[in-house]
């Protein structure tokens, strides 16, 4: 079924110079701003529209996550995010992003029952992680083995088959806390732990990461809970740069296990998913309150490179929702875990103060993120920084899925095939070698 487009009267550009004028149609979505339909643009005009990093174009129509940054919202199928962190749990967001709908207890039950059931991974994944170096970045790792499903899970790749795409789907959504808990175990040379089906989603993740053979690991459920609202804070988050990939990846065609892998790939950089690394790596910098004011002024001059991690955001122009949850969630595992005296956290909270009364900050509406929080919990957890993007990845999973499910699923379904705006040279004549100029024009190229 085609997905509803509600219009509203056209909106007309006109031409000074031409005199021509075109009407375009404005579609209503059901929150949000309205969007100018320009899919006749260059039929009609000839002209494309530029728009480097897509800071004003709806690239597709999604009824899985909406977000007012202005106001600081985030919905997940009409439901908030703040609600979801403290009333759900995640394998239950996930089927909500999968499907839809909060799932009856009936089928809440059968779906973490068809979950915990795809845990495990094939066995001869194990000598694929053996062929990677032990100091190898675990994101590295991802990528690599997330990518290598499609060779292992051959009856899930003809998406085309509603029962492949969903089973693509579980598999997806319950190796993938599997493939990561390997990663760290391999990069810190212990045994690989197998999944334990009579725990929770989360329960099983801290088993696989932090069990070993020699001894019972108690999980505290206290942190389990906390695990578990790190991931829903991560489930989706709308047409970010990797779901955005994902989507590319998977409008041609290519099989859902290679188009995660795409997504885990966007993911690492710094901008994004690496951001939480990021944050710990800039606080352990900073190393005391009384630096703080020297990061501030870097982070604020036009001639440094630097920027004050885990602050910022393409689309919140407010406080982001999640790192609120993050913030109280940070200040719960601390208390918990007897480290209410941490000196990041103690950086953190003065630096989030400094930031929030200066002028470039107000003025640039530049406010916490989800990363700003998170590492330190994930810090106290445990884990080791090279870890953070990998446990992003593993709650962001879901999100990814279901929205490269709702693209398949979508009749309107086109590959992704940006234009460009082309500043090149003209069109010239080719010169055979020995007439062209002697010297070389790639010196930097040879130095070495
Ligand atoms: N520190 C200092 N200045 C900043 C920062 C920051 N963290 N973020 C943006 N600015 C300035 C930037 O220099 C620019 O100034 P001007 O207008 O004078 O050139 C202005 O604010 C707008 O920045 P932008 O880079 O054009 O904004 P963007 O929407 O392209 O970038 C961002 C968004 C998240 C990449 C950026 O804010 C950033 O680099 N933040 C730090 C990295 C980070 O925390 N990333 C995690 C994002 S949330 C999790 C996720 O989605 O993965």
């Amino acid at each position: 079924m085609t997905k509803k487009e509600n219009k509203k009267k056209p909106f007309t550009l006109f031409n000074n110079e031409t005199g021509q004028s075109v009407e375009l149609p404005v579609l209503m979505g059901t929150e949000g701003p309205d969007v100018l339909d320009i899919r006749n643009l260059y039929k009609d005009t000839g002209l494309f529209t530029y728009d480097p990093g897509y800071t004003s174009t709806a690239s597709c129509n999604s009824a899985i996550t909406f977000i007012d940054g202005n106001k600081g919202i985030l919905h997940h199928r009409g439901y908030n995010i703040k609600d979801l962190a403290n009333k759900s749990d995640f394998l239950e967001v996930c089927y909500l992003l999968l499907h839809g709908d909060l799932p009856s207890p009936e089928d809440k039950q059968k779906f973490e029952n068809v979950i915990q059931r795809h845990t495990m991974v094939h066995e001869q994944l194990v000598n694929l992680y053996r062929g990677f170096r032990r100091d190898a970045h675990p994101m590295a790792i991802m990528v690599g083995v997330v990518g290598a499903l499609s060779a292992f899970y051959h009856d899930s790749t003809d998406f085309s088959d509603i029962n492949q795409r969903m089973i693509a789907c579980h598999r997806l959504i319950a190796k993938i806390a599997t493939i990561g808990a390997m990663a760290y175990k391999y990069s810190i040379g212990q045994p690989f732990v197998y999944p334990k089906n009579n725990l929770s989603y989360c329960e099983n993740f801290l088993h696989m990461t932090f069990s070993v053979p020699t001894e019972d690991y108690i999980i505290n459920p206290k942190i389990s809970k906390a695990m578990d609202r790190f991931f829903i804070l991560h489930a989706d988050h709308e047409q970010n740069a990797s779901t955005s990939t994902v989507r590319l990846a998977g409008s041609s065609g290519a099989n859902p296990f290679a188009c995660i892998a795409a997504g885990i790939a966007s993911l690492w950089g710094p901008a994004h998913g690496g951001a939480n690394e990021a944050v710990i790596k800039m606080l352990e910098e900073i190393g005391d309150i009384s630096r703080i004011p020297e990061y501030i002024n870097k982070a604020k001059d036009k001639n440094d490179d630097f920027r004050l991690m885990g602050f910022g955001h393409r689309v919140y122009k407010n406080y982001d929702p999640r790192a609120d949850v993050m913030k109280i969630t940070a200040h719960e595992v601390l208390k918990e875990l007897n480290m209410e005296d941490d000196k990041l956290l103690k950086i953190a909270i003065e630096l989030e103060k400094i930031a929030l009364k200066d002028p470039y900050f107000i003025e640039k509406q530049l406010y916490p993120n989800v990363d700003f929080y998170s590492g330190i919990i994930l810090k106290a957890l445990g884990f080791p920084t090279s870890m953070f993007t990998v446990l992003f990845a593993i709650g962001r999973t879901v999100g990814w899925i279901s929205q490269w499910k709702e693209m398949i699923e979508d009749p309107i379904n086109k590959i992704g095939r940006p234009r460009q705006l082309y500043s090149g040279k003209k069109a010239r004549q080719y010169e055979i070698v020995e007439s062209r100029e002697k010297k070389s024009i790639f010196q930097w190229l040879w130095k070495n």
